[in-house]
């Protein structure tokens, strides 16, 4: 941030006793990765922070639970919460501020320790605080209510909290016990600004904290969409037949612009409706060059990438041919592989099966092939961004 120098301290040493799980909580899966790779991944993804120092824990053989990312720097922490941060801050070589985090908030955003570091460039230290909601009770020692604390001046303070590093190194090395930074800088007289905290940044300490952190950042919902086509093509004498990606042995194929693939033609027609991004002739207009005679799996490959582009997944495909030659049966194990391998599909989660007109039209005379498709997409959306993005 602006010219001067930021590092900041990741800590992860401690033991999680409260949650009590067989590993220290900051390790434990939250989505497709551990608890402090979250965090991680937000100072990461800020220029302004050239140093990234994480503390693991002193004696328990971490890497059996985490397995760093290339370029971070790793240092045992200590008994005390602040015994780790000290042994982080030592490992800083060349900042001038430093911002200190607790693995255990994997919800911080980039915007929130932007805003603490703004604060700190500004006054010095900056700790982000939330209000306190509820009403606040103090309990005496026989389990009765005292009156109620005024809870307007009250707040719950969080981390990131960023100091000058060596003012931080002096007052914390000097301090009593502590839980976090900003008392050792109160204990020793200093001021310290209060920048909005997130209340997403919450600290994971027992077990509902992991529950209610992974409804807000693991699941998100998903939404699905579904899209239909339908194509037919006429036989034409001399031809080499291509259905479904597959050439057959036949002695007419199917007459069209392109190769003629009635399945992968209404495969990519039902794959653009799905993602509503129009349909084949938009794309792939007849009579372009660049489709004569073309291998309609080109086709059909470039549709599922642009409504992946689009933020789509193609999950399943359903397809009906109508003809009464070539037989499907024989043929589907044939077409399922090469489907799948066209889209990028696991076969089960495509099906085709054929099926006539019973005799009625042209395609119930022989003289050409149909086939009607399905897709199901489907996309994500995180309840919050994920932690590091675009913020
Ligand atoms: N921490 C640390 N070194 C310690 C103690 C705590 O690095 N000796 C870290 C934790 O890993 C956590 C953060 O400080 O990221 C906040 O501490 P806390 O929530 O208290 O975690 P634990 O100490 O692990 O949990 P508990 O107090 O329940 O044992
Ligand atoms: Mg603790």
């Amino acid at each position: 941030m602006e010219d001067r120098s930021w590092g900041a301290v990741i800590v992860a040493a401690g033991s999680g006793v409260r949650f009590g799980a067989g590993i220290p909580k900051q390790f434990l899966r939250l989505g497709d990765k551990a608890v402090v790779d979250w965090s991680l991944g937000a100072f990461m993804s800020i220029g302004g922070i050239s140093e990234i120092v994480v503390v693991v824990p002193g004696e328990a053989d971490w890497r059996r639970w985490w397995n760093p990312p290339d370029g971070v720097v790793t240092v045992p922490g200590g008994t005390r919460r602040q015994d780790s941060v000290m042994s982080g801050l030592r490992a800083l070589v060349g900042s001038e501020f430093v911002l200190v985090h607790d693995a255990a908030r994997p919800l911080v955003r980039r915007e929130l320790i932007e805003r603490v570091m703004l604060e700190a460039l500004r006054s010095g230290a900056a700790v982000p605080v939330v209000p306190v909601r509820d009403t606040v009770k103090r309990l005496d020692p026989g389990s009765f209510l005292s009156p109620t604390v005024p809870r307007e001046d009250l707040r719950f303070s969080q981390t990131p909290q960023a100091f000058r590093l060596d003012e931080l190194r002096e007052v914390l090395g000097s301090s009593g016990e502590v839980t976090d930074e900003c008392s050792a800088m109160e204990f020793a007289g200093r001021q310290v600004a209060a920048v909005p905290g997130d209340p997403l940044n919450m600290k994971i300490t027992d077990p509902v904290d992991l529950g209610l952190v992974r409804c807000i950042a693991g699941e998100g919902y998903r939404e699905t969409r579904t899209g239909t086509g339908l194509d037919f093509h006429p036989f034409e004498d001399g031809r080499p037949l291509v259905l479904a990606g597959c050439r057959l042995r036949s002695d007419r194929g199917l007459a069209g612009h392109s190769d003629g693939d009635a399945v992968l033609h209404a495969a990519s027609d039902a794959i653009l409706a799905a993602a509503r991004l129009g349909d084949i002739g938009v794309h792939f207009p007849p009579g372009d060059p660049e489709w004569k005679d073309a291998d309609s799996s080109l086709m059909l490959g470039r549709c599922v990438t642009m409504a992946r582009e689009a933020g789509w997944t193609v999950s399943q495909l359903d397809l009906t041919i109508i003809a009464v030659t070539p037989r499907i049966a024989p043929i589907r194990d044939l077409a399922l592989a090469r489907l799948s391998e066209i889209t990028g599909l696991p076969v089960e989660r495509i099906w085709i099966k054929g099926t006539t007109t019973n005799s009625l039209g042209d395609i119930g005379r022989g003289l050409g092939v149909g086939c009607m498709a399905l897709a199901v997409l489907e996309r994500t959306h995180r309840n919050i961004p994920a932690a590091g993005n675009n913020l």
